[in-house]
């Protein structure tokens, strides 16, 4: 006499589950929904950051292209032959430092290139120098695009020594 009832109840659990599983199938496509986006969204990311800390140095093209750059925008500080200006350890009267070289005797090369292009860009403005500090090292994001930085930084490494490009690779590999 009861038999309806419990076949009822039966279908109500069946139901339940046949819920749980529609649901449950649904999560696992929300899931690898979420999981394709995030790895088209890394994807993305890696392709627009990848040329920006990655530019490749040894390119001829940049070398010759930021030959130009650094006559045009840097040698007036940092010297013709990025030999810098004399005595560049010692501060000038207004207490800023003056333009160091860039060749193997400076300290250019002992940054990490990403570190160059920030202060090539921003300007010893911070996380490259403290908040108040005052120097005479131009900011060149208004002035120069971010290949053109490149194609400096590819120069100037161009003429460091086989020796000291070694170390700088070393250095960047860290
Ligand atoms: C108006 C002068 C001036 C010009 C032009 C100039 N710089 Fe500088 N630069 C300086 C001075 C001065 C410093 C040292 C700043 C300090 O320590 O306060 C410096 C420092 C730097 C440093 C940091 C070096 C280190 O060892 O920490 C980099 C990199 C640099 N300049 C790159 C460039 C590049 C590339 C250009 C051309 C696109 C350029 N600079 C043009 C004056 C100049």
């Amino acid at each position: 006499m009861r038999r309806p009832e419990s076949i009822a109840g039966e279908c109500s659990v069946l139901d339940g589950i046949a819920q749980v599983r529609s649901v449950s199938r649904f999560d696992r496509r929300l899931g690898l929904g979420v999981g394709f986006g995030a790895i088209v969204a890394a994807a993305v990311v890696f392709a627009l950051w990848r040329p920006r800390a990655a530019a490749d140095l040894n390119d001829a093209r940049r070398i010759e292209a930021g030959a130009l750059v650094y006559a045009r925008h840097c040698a007036s500080c940092h010297g013709d032959n990025l030999q810098g200006q004399p005595d560049w350890t010692k501060r000038l009267a207004n207490g800023r430092m003056p333009a160091p070289p860039h060749d193997d005797s400076g300290h250019t090369w002992h940054h990490p290139s990403a570190i160059l292009f920030g202060i090539t860009k921003k300007g010893l403005k911070p996380p490259y120098a403290p908040p108040d500090y005052q120097s005479d090292m131009p900011a060149f994001g208004p002035v120069l695009s971010d290949d053109d930085i490149w194609n400096a930084l590819a120069f100037i490494r161009s003429r460091w020594s086989a020796a000291v490009r070694a170390k700088h690779d070393a250095l960047e590999r860290q």
